[in-house]
């Protein structure tokens, strides 16, 4: 990959179509069949240490930090180990308690995102283990932390993130099954999540051959003012992050809400005039969110569903390939990043340098 367009308009286009290929860097190499797991090189952190995390921070901004939220939920989910994330801006400035059991994991495209760095070299000095999940190879950030895994996404020229974001998942992935098969996580387990994991560039593929249909929704929604995103539990992070691709390029206004909380004080905003774009994957929340939709569709909303299949109470319904559940937020974020685009070309936006933002923010 180069920085040369390929015959793309623009490189955040470019970005978006490699996606099959750089999931596809991001795995190779690293996956033992023998014992159903994974190996990270320069991870630096031994059986008997990963055994002895209790918890897990994972640090970074805007789009790394969604990436992190999904991550949180991967090492949860596979690794059975207490995990969350947070901004890194917010971290910093409010003195955390820092626990020698916890292991910190800052995210970062660029590896230099001033916050980032700044929790990390808080966070050494109060003699933490931080490890980073970083794209730049020798950035900052990469410097700075103890080891790590590389996203190896290639570079990323468009302001907004895209195959970065689905190559941080996809690390986080790799990174949840290795601590999983040092703990609990079974060797079926770990051998259905490397399966998973192989039939994603062939899925990514397939989604971006549905582009053209995802365009034509785009156009319908693009002279909305405002859009609500929902999902719940692994769907909440797609929605932050398509809510914010949305913002970002379109200049549109969204917001992202887990679709329990709607009844907490967003459905007051339902009316036709808002679109809600629903993430509703085929898991156990199914019934859940399908019962969210039937709550937007009596207040007379306009919904379109991102699903492993059509939603009835859904005007429009993006259908996406079907993973193993945990990984299942990887691909739904991809039609969104789609329909961010086509939505902001349709409004005429710069979308590869949109305004006010900078691809990096190395200052505070
Ligand atoms: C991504 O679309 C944004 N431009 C922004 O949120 C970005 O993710 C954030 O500034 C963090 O950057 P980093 O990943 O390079 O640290």
């Amino acid at each position: 990959e180069s920085y040369d367009m390929g015959g793309h308009d623009t490189y955040m286009h470019k970005e978006i179509s490699e996606q099959a290929d750089a999931v596809d860097r991001v795995l190779r190499g690293r996956i033992d069949d023998r014992f159903s797991t994974v190996h990270l090189g320069g991870l630096n952190l031994d059986a008997r240490e990963a055994r002895g995390v209790r918890r897990i921070k994972i640090l970074g901004c805007g789009t790394s930090y969604h990436a992190g939220l999904i991550g949180a939920g991967l090492i949860e989910s596979l690794a059975r180990i207490p995990a969350d994330a947070e901004p890194a801006s917010e971290f910093r400035y409010r003195n955390p308690v820092v626990d020698p059991d916890t292991l910190y994991i800052a995210v970062s495209q660029s590896g230099e995102t001033y916050d980032v760095l700044a929790a990390v070299q808080e966070l050494k000095r109060k003699g933490a283990r931080v490890l980073g999940v970083v794209n730049v190879v020798g950035s900052a950030i990469a410097r700075e932390t103890d080891g790590g895994v590389y996203v190896h996404a290639g570079p990323e020229v468009c302001v907004v993130s895209t195959k970065c974001f689905t190559n941080t998942v996809v690390s986080f992935a790799l990174l949840a099954l290795h601590l999983g098969r040092i703990r609990d996580l079974s060797v079926a387990d770990g051998k259905r999540i490397i399966a998973g994991l192989r039939r994603l560039p062939a899925q990514i593929e397939e989604i971006l051959g549905t582009e053209d249909e995802i365009k034509k929704v785009a156009e319908e929604y693009a002279n909305a003012k405002s859009m609500m995103f929902i999902g719940r539990v692994r769907g909440y992070p797609v929605a932050l992050e398509a809510s914010l691709k949305l913002k970002e390029i379109s200049y549109i206004h969204a917001e992202a809400y887990p679709a329990s909380e709607l009844k907490h004080g967003p459905l007051a905003l339902i009316e036709p005039a808002l679109p809600t774009v629903a993430i509703v994957p085929d898991d156990d929340l199914l019934e859940k969110n399908r019962a969210a939709l039937e709550e937007i569709k009596a207040r007379s909303g306009r919904i379109l569903a991102v699903a492993h299949q059509e939603q009835p109470k859904a005007d429009q319904t993006i259908v996406v390939p079907k993973n193993e559940t945990e990984l299942d937020p990887i691909l739904m974020g991809i039609p969104l990043q789609l329909l961010a685009y086509h939505t902001a070309l349709a409004l005429g936006r710069d979308i590869d340098k949109p305004r006010n933002l900078a691809k990096s923010v190395t200052v505070e």
